[in-house]
Order: structure tokens, then C-alpha cells, then sequence
């Protein structure tokens, strides 16, 4: 039984949150927590807004909501800023993403414009189908990494900001491996001096933000702060940081399917998913260097939920395919079809079909609220490193080296209340409720 807890510093003063990429996903976010604070909208998905957490035996039926039960900053202590290579603001970016309907955007058309990009770190050589000119230049690397501190140093001292946390949802980069210069942080910040093309954008923005100390999610899979240098960094400094790519739509549903399916220990035989999708992130994963980012973090949740070697007779040599077709018409209203082979008793031959018309931002917001406030929990509990309790927010979570990731929504939903519970010096909850029976 802990009884004790954590020491947790109060979240007293505003947090600022630090946006790269001000595309469909940022200003879903940053419009929809800006409606729930005037009281036009419910934050609908958010277990920060909504959730709640059992504590004790069942028969004590305490379950606090979870924002009343660990202390997490309020909305209305939020303040936004961001980069994009466009110059539009968040009003503009959002009425050209075209996820919100038009009267929810002009009810939040002020809070929104004052949100302005800062010129982004950018070259498309790592985001091959975009081109923008909101952008900035220096010497090298390094001195783009102080160009970004220099403007998170000063939207702290304009908003007079007590903490900040930096989430990126900017566009995926394409497909890169741990190289030399991830190797330590010593040769990454020579590599940063030197222009090395192993350092992509993503990268410099989350060096500045764990340089000065302030926690970095990763909302896409690019590689990203999953490297031994920036970890070294963030370690090095007292910073969390989690990762990688939002779980949402089919990559979601995936991983809410599978458990059950191995629960039952049903076999698999094959498992096709493709999707039509139109926004700019569609248009960006149609590149084949981005998509194969994407589609590493995408495959790899069934192999690590079905254990194949654990169950070669259910699970030996599934297919498993994953499309993403960029398809304008349908905008963020993306398109999912999963068909799935299964096989039961005796081995005979099952299909389950899914559709899946989900809306890619809608379900993506949520989770930068929360994952953004739970950093921000996090950092002030004294957790510095690899979150692995937000791995319920990622389809390709980060791990400690020696471990291999958990995929199973359920079980990461367990480890996060259960993180809460042991910050707070709750039981853990183990469900055997043998006593009962007593
Ligand atoms: N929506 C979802 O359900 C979901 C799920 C998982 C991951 N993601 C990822 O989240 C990210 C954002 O998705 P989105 O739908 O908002 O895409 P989007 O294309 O609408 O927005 C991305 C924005 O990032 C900007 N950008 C690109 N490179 C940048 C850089 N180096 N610095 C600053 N800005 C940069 C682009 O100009 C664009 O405005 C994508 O990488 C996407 O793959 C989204």
C-alpha cells in the first residue's frame, strides 16, 4: 500500500503551449479549448476534461473526476503560440483546414487571429510536397535552435508565462534512422554546428525546448526527440518527454480490436486497412519518404499486441497491409476500411469488415490536451526522461530500451491511472477482488 505520494508543485500561473506546425490538428485544438471555455462546446474525448479514476475497493465507490483528483493546469490558464512556414494565422489556418463548421470558428475568430506564427525551421528535403515561405535562415542548425529559444524566451516574458510545454504537430518528416549524431548529445550539438543533414527540423525545435527545460511530445512519428542525444538532454535537465504519432482512427480502433481478438484467442490470417483522406497531412503522406514513416509506425502494433512467438499457431505470418490514398474531396473527413481474416475453432475462416468515417482532427485534439497538460503534471511531479504511461496517446509509443513497447489500449489506460493513483499515494488497482468473496 503507497501511502505517501509524490511531491507535486502546484500548477499556479499560466502554461504556455508551444505549437510547431499551426495546421488542422493545432487549431482544432486551440479553437475547440477556447469553445469549452466560453461554454459553447464540450471537450468530448479528453480524459483530462472528463474522465474519472477509481480509488479503493469498490465498495468505497470513490471515483473523483481526474482534474480534481492530481492538480493539472486550467484551461483558462492556456496561452498559445506557435511556428509555421505559412503565415496565416490560427482564424485562417483553421478556416482553411475546414474541420470546424463556420460559427464555432467565428466564435473564437479573436482568440484565434491572435494566435500568428513565428517563421518556422524548415526544408522540404525532410517534408518532400510542402514549399512555404514563412521561414527562417542562419548560419546553421545551432543558430536556428538559439532562433527558437529566442522566441519561446520571449512569448514567456510577453504572456509572463510560469511554465510551458512544447507538442509538435507539424507534418511528417520523411523516414530517417538513429544515426551517428544521435548518438549523444555532444555529437548531436556538433552536428547541429556542422549542418548535418541527419538533424531534421523536428529536432532542432525539440533541442531548443529540452535545452531550456521545457517538456517535448511528439505528435507524429517522425524520429524526432527518440534518439540516445536529445534523451541524454532531456535527462540531463530534468525534462519528460513522449511520444510518438497520435493514436486515432484506424491505428485506434486497431488496437481496441486485437486485444480482443487475442483475449478470445481467435487467429489472424490477414489484415488490410486503407484509407482516403484529403486534408494536407493526405497530401503529405503522399510522398513515399513520409508515408514510410508513417506506415513503420502503423505496422508495427499488431506484431507487438497478437505475439507471435508466444502464439505461432494463431498468429504466424499474418498479412498486414496499410494504405493512406490522398483523396482532396473528402478533406479531414478521412475514410477507413479495415478487412480483417480471422480464423476460430477447428481453424475455420472468419471476416470482420470495418468502416471507419472518422474525422482526423476531431479525435486527434483531445489528445493534445490532455497529453500537454499530463506533461506539464509530469514536469511539475519531478519525471524527467520517456513517459512510458502516455503511451495510451501514441500509436508508436517510446520505450526504455530493454523493454518492448505496449500496444494494448487497455492495459496503457491502466498503466496511466494507475501512474495518477501512485502520484497521488493511492492503491494500485490490480482488479483480483478476491476479498470480496472472503
Ligand atoms: N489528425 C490525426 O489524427 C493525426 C494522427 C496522428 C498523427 N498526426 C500527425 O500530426 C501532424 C499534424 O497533422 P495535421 O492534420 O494538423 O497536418 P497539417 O498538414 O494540417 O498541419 C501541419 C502543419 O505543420 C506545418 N509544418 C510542416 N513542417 C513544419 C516545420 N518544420 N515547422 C513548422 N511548421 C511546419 C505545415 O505547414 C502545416 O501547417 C502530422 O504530422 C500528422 O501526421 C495526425
Amino acid at each position: 500500500m503507497l501511502k505517501k505520494g509524490i511531491q507535486i508543485k502546484p500548477a499556479e500561473g499560466k502554461l504556455g503551449v508551444l505549437l510547431p506546425g499551426l495546421g488542422a490538428v493545432s487549431t482544432t485544438f486551440i479553437a475547440g479549448v477556447e469553445a469549452v471555455k466560453k461554454g459553447l462546446a464540450s471537450p468530448i474525448g479528453s480524459l483530462t476534461q472528463m474522465g474519472t479514476i477509481r480509488l479503493g475497493k469498490r465498495t468505497e465507490h470513490r471515483v473523483p473526476l481526474i482534474r480534481e483528483f492530481v492538480p493539472l493546469a486550467d484551461l483558462t490558464d492556456l496561452v498559445f503560440g506557435g511556428w509555421d512556414i505559412f503565415q496565416d494565422n490560427c482564424y485562417e489556418a483553421a478556416v482553411h483546414a475546414g474541420v470546424l463548421e463556420k460559427p464555432l470558428v467565428e466564435a473564437v475568430r479573436p482568440e484565434l487571429e491572435a494566435v500568428k506564427p513565428w517563421p518556422a525551421v524548415f526544408d522540404s528535403y525532410y517534408v518532400k510536397r510542402l514549399q512555404g515561405n514563412h521561414v527562417k535562415t542562419g548560419k546553421n542548425k545551432m543558430d536556428l535552435a538559439e532562433q527558437i529559444k529566442a522566441d519561446i524566451l520571449a512569448f514567456k516574458k510577453v504572456n509572463s508565462l510560469s511554465r510551458l510545454v512544447m507538442i509538435w504537430c507539424g507534418s511528417t518528416e520523411i523516414f530517417m534512422q538513429p544515426g551517428a549524431a544521435h548518438q549523444s548529445l555532444a555529437a548531436f550539438e556538433k552536428a547541429l554546428r556542422a549542418d548535418d543533414p541527419e538533424i531534421a527540423p523536428s529536432m532542432i525545435y525539440a533541442y531548443a525546448a529540452l535545452a531550456l527545460g521545457i517538456p517535448f511530445a511528439n505528435g507524429a512519428p517522425n524520429l524526432t526527440v527518440d534518439i540516445p542525444a536529445l534523451l541524454e538532454l532531456a535527462n540531463k535537465n530534468g525534462v519528460p518527454v513522449c511520444g510518438k504519432d497520435y493514436k486515432t482512427g484506424q491505428t485506434l480502433l486497431k488496437t481496441l480490436l486485437a486485444p480482443g481478438l487475442k483475449a478470445r484467442l481467435l487467429g489472424l490470417s490477414g489484415w488490410f486497412s486503407t484509407n482516403i483522406l484529403g486534408n494536407r497531412d493526405g497530401e503529405v503522406l503522399d510522398d513515399p519518404e513520409s508515408f514510410k514513416t508513417k506506415e513503420e509506425s502503423k505496422l508495427s502494433v499488431l506484431e507487438y499486441i497478437l505475439q507471435p512467438h508466444l502464439y505461432p499457431t494463431l498468429y504466424n505470418n499474418f498479412y498486414h497491409k496499410v494504405r493512406i490514398n490522398y483523396y482532396p474531396p473528402r478533406g479531414d473527413n478521412k475514410e477507413g476500411w479495415d478487412n480483417i481474416d480471422i480464423f476460430g475453432w477447428l481453424g475455420y475462416p472468419m471476416q470482420i469488415k470495418i468502416d471507419f468515417l472518422c474525422r482526423d482532427s476531431i479525435l486527434a485534439a483531445p489528445l493534445v490536451l490532455d497529453i500537454v497538460l499530463f506533461l506539464d503534471l509530469a514536469q511539475r511531479c519531478g519525471m524527467r526522461g520517456i513517459q512510458e504511461w502516455l503511451s495510451f496517446y501514441f500509436k508508436s509509443p517510446m520505450y526504455a530500451p530493454e523493454l518492448y513497447p505496449e500496444h494494448d489500449l487497455f492495459i496503457q489506460l491502466m498503466k496511466l491511472k494507475n501512474t495518477l493513483r501512485y502520484l497521488r499515494g493511492e492503491e494500485l488497482i490490480t482488479h483480483l477482488g478476491l476479498e470480496y468473496y472472503d
